[in-house]
């Protein structure tokens, strides 16, 4: 293939690639969640689903990027405000953010006398927007982009804070979607209760809180590795696991 149309053909990837929790992300977060499902809950993503798991869909919101026609979605996968403000004491975007997304998606889902199609479209996004609402960089700050900005090193290779938590530190466990799902599913019921407590905007606030925390965790240009990998891998289990319980919680009260 001459080159200008390879680089034309990639253009989306290098635009659009680095900016989302990977596909592993929100396959843990679908396979956890489906754990957790009541029976009637099952019952009604199963017949809007088409027999596909949540792990499965879950990606679905990032597949539709590269397609122009959906742009109006972008800004749903995110929120940026000053660290230690609250969500709700925050300028709003005009563009929308992931806190109105998923309220806009439930609302969607909820009302059966929306379109078949409208209702499965926004299911899938609120499945995606609750994994994305626990990557710690999708509630950040924006002027660095949520951390697209702030330039490291990964294993040796340029990267970025964002890109780290989109996937550099998941895939350095060398471990698939079921493994990762595995290794979180179980949880005792008390502290189940406890994960599944509060609203979005609990949720919102708590990942921006992290959030800020990274911010403090590296340098710019640091060389980061095994380290890194190792001290963040509980706050990573910890934030997949969540988002897994909450998105069964959120999914449940719709179809209850
Ligand atoms: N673009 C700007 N801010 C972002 C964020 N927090 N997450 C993903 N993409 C972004
Ligand atoms: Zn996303
Ligand atoms: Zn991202």
């Amino acid at each position: 293939m001459r080159k200008p149309l390879v680089l034309l053909l990639l253009f989306p990837v290098f635009v659009f690639g680095n900016a989302f929790w990977g596909k592993t992300g929100h396959r843990v977060t679908g396979e956890i969640a489906q754990e957790y499902l009541t029976g009637k809950a099952k019952r009604a993503l199963n017949e809007l689903l088409d027999g596909h798991s949540l792990a499965f869909v879950s990606t679905f919101a990032d597949d539709i990027k590269a397609d122009r026609s959906y742009s109006k979605y972008s800004a749903w996968h995110y929120v940026n405000y000053p660290l230690g403000m609250d969500y709700q004491d925050s300028e709003k975007s005009e563009y929308g953010d992931i806190v109105t997304a998923i309220q806009e998606c439930i609302a969607k889902v909820k009302d059966e006398k929306n379109s078949r199609e409208d209702r499965v479209f926004h299911l899938k996004l609120l499945i995606h927007f609750i994994g994305d609402l626990h990557q710690p960089m999708h509630a950040s700050r924006g002027e660095d982009k949520g951390g697209n900005d702030i330039q490291v090193q990964w294993f040796g290779e340029g990267s970025n804070l964002h890109r780290v938590w989109d996937k550099n530190l998941i895939e350095s466990y060398g471990m698939t979607y079921t493994e990762l799902a595995n290794e979180l599913h179980e949880v005792d019921r008390k502290k189940r209760k406890e994960i599944q407590e509060g609203t979005i905007y609990d949720w919102v606030d708590e990942s921006h809180e992290i959030c800020a925390e990274l911010y403090d965790s590296v340098e710019v240009g640091e060389k980061l590795g095994y380290r890194y990998s190792y001290d963040y891998n509980n706050l990573l289990f910890q934030q997949l696991q969540r988002g897994g319980l909450r998105l069964a919680k959120v999914l449940n009260e719709i179809f209850s």
